[in-house]
C-alpha cells in the first residue's frame, strides 16, 4: 500500500515527518523511515496537518486526494477532520477504504457542494487548477516567473534546466506540486526523457511553456559556426522538437506557449543570429495552428522585451540596461513576474479563443 501511495501521491516524504515535531521541512526518504503513513500522520495534530496541506497546496488533483483519503480517513478523528478540511479545496471525491465508503468525507463533500464555488483563497478560485504544466528552462528568469505563477494558479508544474543546483533552488521557490527534470533542451534524447517523466507522473500535458533559449552577441562578419549552431540548436531545433515530441501528450484544450522575443520583428546590432531564431519561432506558431487543426491545441508566442533576468545581466551591464530604459514607454525593465502573468493568461481559458498570435510583453518598446 505504501508504494501505491508513494507513486500516486508522490508526497509520502512530505507527509511523513514529525520525528522532531516540525511539519514544514520536506524530508528525505531516509529521514522518513515510513512503514505506515497512518502511524506517522497521527503523530501530528490535526491543526498541523491541515495547515501543512493548505500551505503546500498538496491536493490539487482529485484522484490524489481520493487516494489520500483511502489511506487516512479511517484513522479515528483525524481522518474525518482532514476530510472536512479537504472538502474546502476539492470539487468532489468519493472514496472507499477496504470496500467501505468513507462516510464523513463523502457526506461532507455532498453537503458542501453548493458552497464550494463561493470559497475564497481555495483551489476553486485558481485558473489552472488540475492542469499539468511543463516549463523548459524553468529554473531561472522568465521560465521561473512562469512556473511560479502556474503553480500559484493551481497547476502541477514540471521544470527543466541543465543545472541541478538551480533546479533544486527553483523547486523550493515554486513550492506546490513541482517536479524537476534535468535536461538540455538542445539535446533530443534529453527532450525524450522529459516527456517520459511527465508521462509517468502526470500522463498528459495541458500547458507547454517552451522557454529555454540561448543568447549572446555575435558581430556580423565574425560569426562563428559554433555561435550559429548553439543559438539555432537551442532556440529553433530544440524548441521545434520540444513541441513535436510533446504532441502525443498534449491534451484537448491544451495551450502551447513559445517564448519568442521582440527580436522577431526588430533588428538588433550584433544579434542577427538570435533575431533570426526568434523570427523562426514566430513562424512555427503560424504553421502549427493549421497543422493542429481539430486537435483543440492552441499555440501562441509570448514575445518579451527587455526583462531583468540572470541571462540579461550577462548580456548587458547596468549602464546598458539604464540606457535601454529611455526607449521603453513604460520606463522600466520587465520582470519575470510580469511574464508569469502573461503566461498564465495564455495558459488559461481566459485566452480560449486566442490562437496563433504573437503577444508582445515589452512595455511598448517595439510597438512604435
Ligand atoms: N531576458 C530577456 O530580456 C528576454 C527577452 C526576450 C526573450 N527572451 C527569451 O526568454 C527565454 C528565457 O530567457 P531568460 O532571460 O529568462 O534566460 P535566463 O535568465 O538565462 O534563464 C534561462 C533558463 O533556461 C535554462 N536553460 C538555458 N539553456 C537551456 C538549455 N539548453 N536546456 C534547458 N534549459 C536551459 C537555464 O538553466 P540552465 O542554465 O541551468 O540550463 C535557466 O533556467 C529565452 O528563450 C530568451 O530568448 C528573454
Amino acid at each position: 500500500m505504501l508504494d501505491f501511495v508513494r507513486s500516486e501521491l508522490g508526497l509520502v516524504q512530505d507527509v511523513c515527518t514529525p520525528t522532531d515535531g516540525a511539519v514544514d521541512r520536506p524530508r528525505t526518504g531516509s529521514e522518513c523511515s515510513p512503514p505506515s503513513p497512518g502511524r506517522l500522520l497521527v503523530k501530528m495534530t490535526t491543526h498541523d496537518v491541515t495547515g501543512y496541506l493548505r500551505r503546500r497546496q498538496l491536493f490539487v488533483n482529485e484522484s490524489r486526494a481520493a487516494v489520500f483519503c483511502n489511506v487516512f480517513c479511517g484513522e479515528g478523528g483525524l481522518g474525518s477532520h482532514l476530510a472536512k478540511q479537504m472538502q474546502r479545496y476539492l470539487p468532489c471525491a468519493i472514496t472507499k477504504r477496504h470496500g467501505r465508503q468513507c462516510e464523513p468525507f463523502a457526506a461532507g463533500l455532498q453537503a458542501n457542494a453548493g458552497n464550494r464555488e463561493q470559497s475564497t483563497g481555495g483551489l476553486m478560485d485558481k485558473k489552472l487548477k488540475n492542469k499539468v504544466a511543463v516549463v523548459t528552462g524553468g529554473s531561472a528568469g522568465i521560465g521561473l516567473g512562469a512556473a511560479k505563477r502556474f503553480a500559484a494558479e493551481g497547476a502541477q508544474v514540471f521544470i527543466t534546466g541543465r543545472r541541478q543546483s538551480e533546479l533544486d533552488k527553483a523547486a523550493a521557490v515554486i513550492g506546490g506540486d513541482t517536479h524537476i527534470v534535468r535536461a538540455d533542451s538542445s539535446k533530443l534524447a534529453d527532450i525524450d526523457r522529459i516527456y517520459e517523466v511527465v508521462k509517468a507522473k502526470a500522463g498528459r500535458i495541458d500547458i507547454l511553456f517552451v522557454n529555454a533559449g540561448f543568447y549572446e552577441l555575435g558581430r556580423f562578419g565574425e560569426i562563428t559556426e559554433e555561435h550559429f549552431d548553439k543559438t539555432f540548436n537551442t532556440n529553433v531545433r530544440g524548441l521545434f522538437f520540444a513541441v513535436q515530441k510533446a504532441l502525443p501528450l498534449l491534451s484537448k484544450g491544451s495551450s502551447v506557449i513559445l517564448v519568442g522575443s521582440i527580436a522577431s520583428i526588430k533588428g538588433f546590432e550584433a544579434f542577427s543570429i538570435y533575431d533570426a531564431t526568434k523570427a523562426a519561432v514566430r513562424s512555427f506558431a503560424r504553421s502549427w495552428i493549421v497543422d493542429l487543426r481539430g486537435r483543440g491545441v492552441r499555440v501562441n508566442v509570448l514575445s518579451p522585451g527587455h526583462i531583468d533576468t540572470p541571462g540579461l545581466s550577462v548580456l548587458m551591464t547596468d549602464e546598458q540596461k539604464a540606457s535601454v530604459l529611455a526607449n521603453v514607454p513604460l520606463g522600466r525593465l520587465g520582470t519575470p513576474d510580469d511574464m508569469g502573468g502573461v503566461a498564465a493568461f495564455l495558459a488559461s481559458d481566459d485566452s480560449a479563443y486566442v490562437n496563433g498570435v504573437e503577444l508582445f510583453a515589452d512595455g511598448g518598446v517595439a510597438q512604435y
